[in-house]
């Protein structure tokens, strides 16, 4: 990205509050990666548009992602899932009487504790291993309200290549199928490719993909 753009997209990113700035202490300490605060703002603004009551999270660390959920929300549950006991217990420091908003904190894989839950969801976070984005789009896809949004985090930067990604995802530039020689793609990249194709074919989802952060797609649920 431009590198102006990208300092300008840094400088009007919403302050963090309270309970954040000592999170973001946490981060810094330990070196854990978060959505960070401009692609916070945008979880918080989806929040807010869609009058968010009832959000999931496929991945939530200490529970930063979902402090900037429960900002954007007046009541409603926000639901944490995280495979690390330690990091679920700081959600829990965190989070509990710091919102107007109820968290339900489930140990253990994602991927099992949606089938707990039954939506429908206003929101859906994909924050945790991108080779598993497709398989936990296809749990929450029918469980997302029409009119619910699915947000995906790291689809341009961070653990995915960005220009496989473009190879694989340009059909008409490159096409992948037509390619002879083999093609060494790491499994997130290949997640997060199948996810976008997946979305960006749906009739059911409008998607877009937002330049922020690692990269946000963000799809609605129009029909
Ligand atoms: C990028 S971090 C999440 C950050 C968080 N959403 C935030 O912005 O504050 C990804 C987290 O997902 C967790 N994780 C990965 N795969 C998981 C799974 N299948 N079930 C539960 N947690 C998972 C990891 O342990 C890690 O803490």
């Amino acid at each position: 990205m431009d590198e102006h753009l990208g300092r300008l997209l840094r400088t009007m990113a919403p302050a963090h509050d309270e309970t954040q700035t000592a999170m973001v202490e946490h981060t810094m300490a330990e070196g854990f990666p978060t959505v960070g605060p401009e692609s916070g703002g945008v979880l918080r603004l989806l929040a807010r548009l869609v009058d968010a009551r009832d959000v999931f999270e496929f991945g939530s660390g200490f529970g930063y992602s979902a402090a900037w959920f429960a900002r954007g929300m007046n009541g409603g549950r926000v639901v944490l899932t995280e495979y690390d006991d330690e990091e679920l217990a700081l959600a829990r420091e965190f989070l509990d009487g710091a919102y107007d908003v109820e968290f339900a904190f489930e140990s253990g894989d994602a991927m099992a504790a949606v089938e707990r839950y039954d939506g429908p969801f206003d929101v859906v976070l994909l924050d945790h291993e991108g080779a598993r984005y497709p398989p936990a789009l296809a749990r929450v896809r029918e469980k997302l309200r029409p009119g619910g949004v699915i947000v995906a985090d790291n689809v341009a930067a961070g653990p995915v290549d960005p220009e496989t990604l473009v190879v694989m995802l340009d059909t008409e530039e490159d096409p992948l199928v037509s390619r002879s020689e083999p093609w060494d793609v790491d499994t997130t990249t290949e997640g997060i490719a199948s996810y976008l194709d997946l979305v960006r074919n749906d009739p059911a989802l409008e998607t877009v993909l937002l330049p922020v952060g690692k990269g946000l797609a963000v799809s609605v649920r129009v029909e």
